[in-house]
This record gives C-alpha cells, structure tokens and sequence, in this order.
C-alpha cells in the first residue's frame, strides 16, 4: 500500500483541531469503553455460574442477581462509551475505519443486529432469573455467546484496519474484485488477552462490592468476606492468564521491550501484589485505571506505527480550524459530562450504602448536583439549537 492512497482517503476537509487532541481521546475514551466491556462480560459470565447453581446457596442467591445488575447496566454503558473512541478514529484514522466497513460490511450489519439481539436477550434473562424460571440460564449462556461474539466482531474491524499492506488482496484476492463484505480476520493470541483480562476486571469489582457493602449492617460478614475472597482469587488467577498472553502479544508484534509494554507488564505486577493483598481495592481499582490506558496506549502505538511506517501520520492531517465546534464539544463533555455523571455517582453511592429506601430530595449534595445537571442541560439544548438553527438560517437564507 503506497501512501498517495492512504493519502487520498483522507477527509479533504481536514481535521477541525490539533490531530493529537483526538489521538488522547481516542485513547481515554477506548480504555473506557474497555472497562465496561471487561466488566459487563465478567461479570454476566460469572453469573451463569451463579444461575446454574440457582437459589440453593445462600451465598449466590444474593451475588448473581446483583451480577446480572451489574452486567446488564455495563452493557448500556459500554455502547454509550464506544461511540466516543468510534467517533475519534474516523477523523484522524479515517482510511483505516471506512475500508474495513467497506470490507467488513456485512459483517457491520450484523454488529448491529447482534447488538440488538444479545442486549434483549440479556433482559430476558435478568427477568428469568428474577422470576426463577427454569431455563434461566440457558438464554443466559445463548446471550452472553452472542454478545462475546459481538466483541470478536469488533476485534474483526480493529485488526482489519490495521492491514493497510493485505486491503488490496482482501478487496481483490488473485485480482479478481469480491464486494462481499464478508472480510473476517482474527489475531487469536489479541483476542485471547483483550477476553481473559474480563476475569481480573471481575475480580477487582468483587473485592470493591464487598468493600463497598462491608459498612451495610444488613449484609452477614460471612458474606462478604466470601466474596472478597473469590474476588482476589479470580483477580489473581486471571492477572496471571492475561500477563502470559500479554507478553505472548507483545512477542509476535515485536513490541515486549518498548517502554509501553514494559509500564503495562510492571503494572500488572502492582496489580498481582495489591489484588492479593487486598488491603484497599480502591486503590488497586485506580491502578487498574492506568494499566487499562498502558494497555489502550499500546494499541495506538501498534496502529501509529504500521500507518507510520507507510507514509501516513495523523500529525499530518490538513488541519482547518473549528473553533465554535470544538468549544461546544469540550464544554458539552468536561460541563454537562462531568456534572452529569458526578450526580449518578453521588446518588448511586449513597443508594447502595443506605439500608432501606434512599430519598434523593432530602439530600442536600444529590439535591445541589441534580439541579445543577438539569440547568445546565437546558442552557445546553437553548445553546445547541439556537446556534444550530442560526448557521442553518444564515446558510440558507
Ligand atoms: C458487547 C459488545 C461489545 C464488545 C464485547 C466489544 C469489545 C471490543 C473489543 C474486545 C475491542 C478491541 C478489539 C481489538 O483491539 O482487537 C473493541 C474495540 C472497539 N469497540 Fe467495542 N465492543 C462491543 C460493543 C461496541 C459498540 C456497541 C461500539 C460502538 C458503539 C464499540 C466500539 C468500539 C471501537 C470504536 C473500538 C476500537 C476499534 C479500533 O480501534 O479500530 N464496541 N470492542
């Protein structure tokens, strides 16, 4: 792949800020969407688990459900939170995004559909399990199927986009042109590590849940010493399988000794000795954080590299200034983002650490953050609109 074509899938219009803005984003913005998807599919895995043994433990009577909670809020999540990485790599990446939608295009539609069956499915599942159907596990199991699957797909599109040298023999394999859509392609040992890092994310979550509840005099101290105790030993074992397949990655990209690789593999050693330990998972959990942006980092890096190597830096993008677009767009996500999930936080937390009903309205700090979401989202919608609806006029008028 010479770069004159990457060159020319470009956007003419250039990028509207500083290319590296977008690059830290995507960063930021993918580990996010990351942590949800390592926690919804750990989480609802472990659940099945949990479904299978039914309401006989007196233990997992009260941990599936709150895991199928936790998953099934996870899941909402990560689709919101990976928009935003979507919405990065086709201003910066854009050659590499739309030729793998033109190759993969099939398999785009069917992202989209198994999305739309797998969440659904999941709600089945959370009322089966509510109600104790028999069965319950089994739609559990076909929904947590389709919805890794989702991810295998989602890894289809990454690496693919990352093949710029094979696109030619993917569009035209022995010269003769295949507009299927049908381009599927896995790296085993990625996928392999991207998966298993689910097992510690739960892990780590279960030793925060029983921290969290440890303060709640309704819950038996047995309880949550148990499940401390399965959340150290599933954090352990699975930052164990995700050290292996990490150095086995970064073996066959040729990547194991660059300062990267090498934070990421200290890092997990942190997480290794601080999950056993387990003196505060708090702070493992903010540990966790900056292994997930090593971790998000190394996959850009592997990215900025191949397209480097073939002529094409984003640092190069044409850049044409939008100042008025990128003010709305930083204060939307810093302002309204940032007050927005303060409030959910805040009334989350105060939620599961009181016994019996929470009520928000007498809450001085739920109260202050609320109203402060509310009008700042009106000063955000008169905003959007009236400087919307302005351009549009003054364009065409
Ligand atoms: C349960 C559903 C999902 C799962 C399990 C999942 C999983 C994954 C995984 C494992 C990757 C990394 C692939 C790799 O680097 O090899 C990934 C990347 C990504 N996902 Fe998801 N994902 C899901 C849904 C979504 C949705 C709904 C969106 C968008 C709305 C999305 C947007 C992205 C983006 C933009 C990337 C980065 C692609 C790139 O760098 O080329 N994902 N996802």
């Amino acid at each position: 792949m010479d770069a004159s074509v990457l060159l020319a899938l470009r956007d003419p219009a250039g990028v509207p800020f500083y290319p590296i803005v977008f690059q830290v984003l995507y960063i930021l913005t993918w580990a996010l969407h990351a942590a949800f998807v390592l926690l919804s599919l750990g989480a609802m895995g472990l659940s099945l688990y949990g479904s299978a043994k039914g309401k006989t433990d007196k233990y997992w009577s009260i941990l599936t459900p709150h895991l199928i909670q936790t998953g099934k809020i996870s899941v909402s999540i990560l689709i919101v939170l990976g928009v935003a990485p979507l919405l990065f790599t086709q201003v910066i990446y854009d050659p590499n995004w739309y030729v793998t939608n033109t190759l993969s295009g099939m398999w785009i539609f069917i992202f989209v559909y198994t999305m739309v069956v797998g969440y659904s499915m999941y709600y089945w599942y959370y009322y089966a399990n509510k109600a104790q159907r028999t069965g319950s596990t089994l739609i559990g199991f076909v929904s947590f199927g389709i919805l890794v699957f989702a991810g295998i797909l989602m890894h289809n599109f990454a690496v693919t986009s990352i093949m710029p040298q094979q696109w030619m023999s993917m569009y035209a394999p022995n010269g003769v042109v295949n507009t299927s859509g049908w381009t599927f392609n896995l790296d085993i040992i990625r996928l392999a590590f991207m998966v298993s890092l689910s097992i510690p994310v739960v892990g780590i979550f279960l030793q925060n849940y029983s921290h969290f509840l440890s303060t709640r005099k309704d819950f038996d101290a047995s309880f949550i010493s148990y499940s401390a105790k399965l959340g150290t030993n599933f954090a352990v074992i699975g930052l164990l399988i995700s050290a292996v397949l990490f150095v086995l990655w970064m073996l066959q990209v040729k990547y194991l000794f660059h300062p990267v690789s090498l934070a990421t593999i200290v890092g997990v050693l942190v997480l290794l000795v601080m999950a056993k330990i387990n003196s505060n998972s708090y702070y493992t959990t903010l540990i966790l954080v900056v292994v997930a942006l090593l971790i998000s980092t190394m996959r850009e890096l592997i990215r900025f590299d191949i397209m480097s190597g073939l002529g094409y830096s984003i640092y190069d993008y044409p850049i044409n200034f939008e100042i008025p677009s990128i003010v709305m767009f930083l204060s939307t996500f810093l302002v309204m983002g940032f007050v927005g999930v303060a409030f959910l936080l805040t009334m989350a937390w105060k939620v599961g650490k009181s016994e019996g009903v929470f009520d928000g309205s007498k809450d001085v700090m739920v109260n202050r953050l609320g109203q402060s979401t509310l009008y700042i989202m009106i000063a955000w919608m008169v905003i959007y609109f009236g400087w919307g609806i302005t351009i549009l006029f003054k364009n065409i008028l």
